[in-house]
């Protein structure tokens, strides 16, 4: 665990273009993390930081787990890197078993990625190259929905539905429609979990379906908790109609599971918690607890078998990454799997959720707190924008939860967004959600 040495401390802020962020308000007063262990991050002068945001959406088992460290170590003096075209090495066989045998019904195939954006351009792709290998190439349009975050590859920012992460970037993928948003605060303000309006919603498939017609729409991908746009759970039921509908049309259903997988709601998978099995499902960041970069896609065996065809020798499918089932990340994979199933800590998020979303709700009658939302160990807080500066209100908030609260929160626009570890006990819940009432005071 970090004391308080000092540690870290970088002299030149310069040549670092951090993402998705304003650099230069960053710059002139860095938040920086120099340790972590457990709940928190220390700083480079070993202030302790509560971490309620799981790093970024990833580090579910908590920081530095020693049996996660351990089985990093252990790989790197052993096998420091494999390539898996062509050859392989035991992990990756033995992590794509073990997340199969988490993955709902019959998804049963993984193919290993580096990152979440990497996921979904996969999962795409396979969807894509799906009809064609069975003789329905016509299908090549993809359905996102308004809102969706799926990652920065030009595939994810053609479905995504966020405006400023499309806009700068030129014409995006062809053939992409978008589903509307599920989220009305007239209908859903302060919902706890799923929100009783809404799963008409789903319907408007049919309406895009009527007007490109099915034999033309390959697949649909949806976050089944919309979590880097606020927080948005999916209206109860409507994932079911979106299944139902992609059935009827055969496309198929991604589930685009970065975040909600490994635990956030409660389950190995969402897909679980809504008893909704899509075709595909995408996942990354607890997949190796944060610790080492991966992502990947679980497909039904049968969305495999199409591709099992033709001579023996020939590639099946033209996709891979250098680093696809790295062997540091296939331990870290092993290692945060065994923590999860030890500790029992997807079980752990769903005892916690009702401690957990009271605690968010009440912070409801703070000034300008516009709505709250709440699913497993996860609360999106809107607060009311300063008038002509979106955001400011909650950028100001972060900083404020960072060097007067020690704590670390996301925001997106003027929401505040809080996901901690799973490991995170009742009381750092109430520590948590004291800090954030108390920040919102100050910040409004
Ligand atoms: C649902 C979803 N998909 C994809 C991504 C992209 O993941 P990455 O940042 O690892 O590329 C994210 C990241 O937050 C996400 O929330």
């Amino acid at each position: 665990m970090m004391s308080s040495e000092v540690i870290n401390r970088p002299n030149d802020l310069d040549a670092f273009w951090l993402p998705f962020t304003p650099n230069r308000a960053f710059k002139r007063a860095p938040r920086l993390v120099a340790g972590s262990k457990d709940m928190h991050y220390y700083t480079p002068e070993g202030r302790a930081v509560l971490d309620g945001t799981s790093g970024l959406w990833c580090s579910n088992a908590g920081h530095n787990r020693n049996a996660i460290v351990a089985a990093i170590k252990r790989q790197a003096e052993e096998l420091d890197y494999a390539p898996t075209f062509q050859f392989a090495h035991a992990k990756a066989f033995e992590l794509a078993s073990r997340i199969a045998a988490l993955a709902p019904a019959d998804l049963d195939r993984v193919f290993f990625c580096n990152s979440g954006s990497e996921a979904v351009d996969t999962a795409l792709k396979i969807a894509l190259a799906y009809h064609h290998v069975r003789g329905e190439g016509g299908r090549t349009r993809l359905i996102g929905r308004e809102r969706g975050y799926h990652g920065v590859g030009f595939g994810g920012i053609s479905v995504g539905g966020i405006v400023n992460n499309r806009r700068f970037f030129g014409t995006l993928l062809a053939g992409v429609d978008h589903l509307p948003a599920t989220y009305s605060r007239e209908h859903q303000a302060f919902s706890k979990g799923e929100p009783e309006w809404g799963a008409h919603l789903a319907d408007e498939l049919e309406r895009i379906v009527s007007l490109h017609g099915a034999s033309t729409i390959a697949a649909v991908i949806v976050e089944p908790m919309a979590g880097s746009t606020g927080v948005l759970p999916a209206p109860k039921g409507y994932l079911d109609r979106l299944r139902a509908i992609c059935d009827r049309h055969g496309i198929l259903l991604i589930f685009d599971e970065v975040i909600t997988g490994f635990g956030r709601l409660g389950y190995a998978f969402a897909a679980e918690r809504y008893g909704v099995t899509p075709d595909l499902i995408t996942f990354a960041k607890g997949v190796t607890s944060g610790s080492v970069p991966m992502g990947g896609v679980i497909a039904r065996q049968s969305i495999y078998d199409a591709f099992m065809r033709g001579p023996e020798q020939t590639i099946e499918l033209f996709h891979g990454y250098t680093y696809s089932a790295h062997p540091l990340a296939c331990a870290a994979g092993l290692a945060a799997l065994d923590v999860y199933r030890d500790e029992g800590l997807f079980e752990r998020a769903r005892t916690l959720e009702p401690a957990f979303a009271a605690a968010a709700m009440a912070l409801k009658d703070l000034p300008g707190v516009l709505d709250i939302r709440t699913v497993g160990l996860t609360a999106g807080i809107d607060l009311a924008s300063r008038s002509g500066a979106v955001g400011a209100r909650a950028y100001e908030a972060m900083d404020r939860a960072f060097h007067d609260e020690g704590l670390m929160m996301r925001i997106t626009g003027d929401t505040l967004a809080l996901c901690p570890p799973l490991i995170v006990s009742e009381a750092q819940i109430a520590e948590m959600f004291d800090k954030v009432g108390r920040v919102i005071r100050a910040v409004t």
